[in-house]
């Protein structure tokens, strides 16, 4: 006993002396975060850890340290944590402990941005609902309500955080915590209530005493110490609030988030590099990629009104976790770049000079020698040369070149050394259960939703309900029924019982059912204006209304007010008289979900489901089951939802998500090639203009067991489930590269004390991207003046007849190969010219 208890004083005190030895302070000063007691350079990428699984955890983490992260940021997500009143959640995709713990495991920091509001296109901004019913509650503003709610759930996870000894200070990866979020965007609104809250959430974080920094964003009134920092496409003309905070930017947007109904947003890496390096030119130190990795809005997390089930974000990452390139592998060049002037960069402040109308070089210079460079073209239309410290540049339009050493461009954002890897999803059937021999297609069983009022706890209100009041978005459908009586002498009909059927709605979609038919639908953000024609007959008629929310609002002053639902007028109109009456006011019959909802018909267990042929297909309200096989391979899964309409998907039990392949991108505003040069915007870059807003649907690998998987869809607007099919993503079959002879040499020949090694003649390297793969062929080389991008490269005027074979002779054969980008290598096919060579080889 004495001896067991003398063992536990010495561990006692050997852990205190690890953590001592680990634990740091972070402080920070007008240059940069200092951890502990050195400034630092940090470059930082979000990944929010219910967008992606457990399973996925590790290698998304991993590629982010590859990609040169330093700091992991994420949101909190309290709806997720606390999906009813003091009912806590941190399991799962929820353990948010251990996704901390795991990037302390990888060597990076962490910055948890509780909010406890977020944004982040989640469903109500990350607020729980069940906040909202609270008596007196006003949100974000100066109220007793609200504040202690917010107060409470802060401190819970500042406690949490503490007892696992997770914050720097402790010896654990949290350097920086967030409170709000783009409150100052909104601020305003709130009046003078908004301001004491704001201050008021300023002093409340620092009470809990972290031992680390808080910071705020977009908002300039920010109290010290509180770091206010920059959110945007670029941050490099923002100024802290005070001379002794650093200048930090915590969402640079990496590309924008889909909508259903919207084209898919991107934006090229070229002008992400550059709003980056632009930063860092001018003094920045803190930058963070919103999102690194985006992932997917499983089940009904999706913010609104509709946010798509995929939160891809053109990011480094893509949804399933795949690099994209060259965006992962330009910016990793980019960061390493970076990383080269960090001494020079942390040591002092830039020296600006002017080079030229839109020329601005930005020195670093210490008085230990160290200097480093930002050499930078903002004009978006002319490449310059310029002449700087006596040597000349060339400097793409919209471009910044970086030089470690005052003298040696290591990169230019605009020069890409960094190989595109095709991917591609590869089409495989739904394979049926093994065991089973019936034939694809009738392994289908389906159960039908009651149209209308079918559960025991409808009830009956005068009057339209706005719908989140009355759902407490327990479920995203609310019915509105009518029963109506039609006597033969009615006047206001037309012969045959015409009528029009006028429905007002404030979100997402309606369907109208008209004596339990489908008779008409629609869908909208805000609101929906649906004029169905409907014949009633004499007697009696049911008018039932489905309403359907797609997440709920996540932005915007009083965004949790905006509500959703049929909130009217409902009129039904007479053609021949004119004459209309106005149904708004009547005793509706409400029902909270659907029937298939309660018994939980999604996990797949129910003695209810229906083998019986024919499958009933393109009907409204119909819930189908199958059973099938893991797609063979590792590679991520996705279910291609086309021929189905719209509904909610579960795996196993699990919901992937809301799928709507039938929502249709607006046909506008898509460019076949964008001009990365100028200011980007969230409409800049779109493409898939016209087609289905997504169609592929993530399914993670851990949700499928090799075989006998269950795939539940309630399918709300009709479609045919045998149309489904998987696909796996599959990465790098094809690469492929242009180098010019004026493109830096690549950065990893640079050792960390700025020798260069090796090579100073540009280098174009490609490499397979799967570990088993070799290059197989090189469809394409040219030395000399190629034209055309990845895919449809061509000989230009200037073609060095071996470019061919020299390229093969180096690469064919190898997972990876270097190719030096010079006459030396190529001999000179044009000598005044100035050269590229282009590639594109196979991997397999
Ligand atoms: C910001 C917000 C983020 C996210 C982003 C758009 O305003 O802070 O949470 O919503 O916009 O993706």
């Amino acid at each position: 006993m004495v001896r067991g208890r003398k063992i536990e004083i010495v561990s006692f005190l050997l852990l205190q002396i690890v953590v001592a030895a680990t634990a740091a302070n972070v402080t920070y000063d007008h240059r940069a975060l200092v951890i502990d007691g050195k400034r630092k350079i940090l470059i930082s990428g979000s990944i929010h850890y219910p967008r992606s699984t457990p399973e996925m955890w590790p290698d998304l983490i991993q590629k982010s340290k590859d990609g040169g992260l330093d700091v992991i940021e994420t949101y909190v997500f309290w709806n997720g944590h606390e999906p009813h009143k003091n009912k806590y959640n941190f399991e799962g995709r929820y353990d948010l402990v251990k996704f901390v713990k795991l990037v302390a495991k990888a060597g990076l920091y962490v910055h948890l941005r509780i909010g406890p509001y977020a944004c982040a296109e989640w469903n109500y901004g990350g607020f729980p609902v069940w906040l909202h019913f609270i008596p007196g509650i006003k949100f974000r503003t100066d109220n007793e309500p609200f504040k202690a709610e917010m107060q409470r759930f802060t401190a819970k996870i500042v406690d949490l955080m503490k007892q696992e000894r997770l914050y720097v200070s402790q010896g654990g990866p949290i350097i920086l915590s967030q409170v709000e979020n783009e409150y100052g965007n909104v601020d305003s609104s709130y009046g003078a209530a908004g301001k004491i809250y704001m201050k008021w959430s300023a002093s409340m974080a620092l009470s809990l005493d972290t031992g680390v920094p808080w910071n705020m964003c977009q908002q300039g009134d920010a109290p010290d110490p509180i770091i206010n920092t920059c959110n945007g496409f670029y941050c490099d003309q923002f100024t802290p609030n005070s001379n002794n905070k650093p200048k930090m930017w915590t969402e640079n947007w990496s590309g924008w988030f889909l909508g259903f109904g919207d084209p898919t947003p991107y934006r090229p890496v070229e002008d992400l590099a550059f709003a980056v390096a632009i930063f860092y030119q001018r003094s920045g130190t803190f930058q963070n990629y919103y999102m690194y990795h985006g992932g997917t809005n499983f089940e009904r997390t999706s913010g609104g009104p509709l946010i798509s089930t995929s939160y891809d974000y053109d990011a480094p990452i893509d949804e399933y976790g795949l690099v994209r390139q060259p965006k992962w592998g330009h910016l990793r060049d980019l960061h390493k770049a970076i990383k080269l002037c960090e001494d020079a960069l942390l040591a002092t402040d830039p020296t600006v000079t002017s080079l030229g109308s839109n020329l601005v070089a930005s020195e670093y210079k210490t008085s230990s020698g160290s200097c480093a460079a930002f050499l930078a073209n903002i004009g978006t239309v002319s490449d310059a040369t310029v002449t700087f410290n006596g040597n000349s540049y060339h400097l793409p339009a919209w471009s910044i070149s970086i030089l470690p050493d005052c003298k040696t461009v290591a990169f230019n954002t605009a020069k890409i050394n960094a190989a595109t890897e095709s991917t591609t999803f590869a089409r495989q059937a739904l394979k049926p259960n093994a065991d089973s021999s019936e034939e694809l297609g009738s392994q289908w069983s389906y159960i039908k939703e009651p149209i209308g009022i079918s559960k025991a706890d409808a009830f009956v209100k005068p009057g339209l309900l706005e719908q989140i009041n009355t759902t407490a978005d327990e479920s995203d459908y609310l019915w509105y029924s009518l029963r109506m009586d039609i006597k033969g002498d009615e006047t206001f009909l037309d012969e045959g019982s015409k009528a029009v059927l006028h429905v007002q709605s404030i979100g997402q979609v309606v369907y109208a059912f008209i004596n339990g038919k489908l008779a008409g639908s629609g869908n909208g953000k805000q609101k929906i204006s649906l004029d169905i024609p409907i014949n009633l007959v004499t007697g009696k008629n049911t008018i039932d209304l489905l309403s359907v929310t797609v997440g709920l609002a996540n932005y915007g002053a009083f965004f949790d007010l905006f509500g959703a639902g049929i909130t009217g007028p409902v009129t039904l109109k007479s053609a021949k008289s004119g004459s209309s009456i106005d149904l708004s006011s009547q005793q509706w019959t409400y029902q909270v979900g659907l029937k298939g909802e309660d018994t939980d018909l999604g996990s797949g267990d129910s003695s209810e489901w229906v083998s019986k042929s024919p499958l009933p297909t393109m009907q409204p309200l119909i819930w189908y089951k199958t059973t099938f096989d893991a797609p063979s391979g590792s590679d991520p899964v996705a279910i291609d939802f086309t021929g189905t309409g719209k509904g909610i998907a579960w795996v196993n039990g699990q919901s992937i998500g809301r799928y709507w392949p039938t929502s249709i991108a607006r046909n506008d505003g898509c460019t076949d090639s964008c001009n990365y040069r100028g200011s980007y915007s969230a409409n800049k870059c779109l493409k898939n203009c016209g087609k289905p807003s997504q169609t592929l649907y993530h399914v993670p690998r851990s949700w499928i067991k090799p075989s006998g998987n269950t795939l539940v869809l309630l399918e709300e607007m009709g479609g045919d489930p045998t149309k489904i099919s998987f696909a796996t993503k599959q990465t790098g079959s094809s690469l492929c590269l242009t180098v010019s002879q004026s493109h830096p040499a690549p950065v990893d020949s640079w050792a960390s004390d700025l020798k260069i090694l090796n090579r100073t003649s540009p280098v174009l390297s490609l490499k397979c991207p799967v570990s088993t793969h070799v290059i197989t062929s090189i469809n394409f080389a040219s030395f000399g003046t190629p034209t055309g991008t990845c895919g449809s490269f061509s000989h230009g005027r200037c073609n060095g007849p071996r470019s061919l074979s020299i390229v093969r002779k180096a690469c064919v054969g190898s997972r990876s190969c270097k190719v030096e980008v010079s006459t030396r290598v190529f001999g000179d096919p044009c000598r005044s010219l100035a050269k590229s060579l282009a590639v594109e080889a196979s991997c397999s």
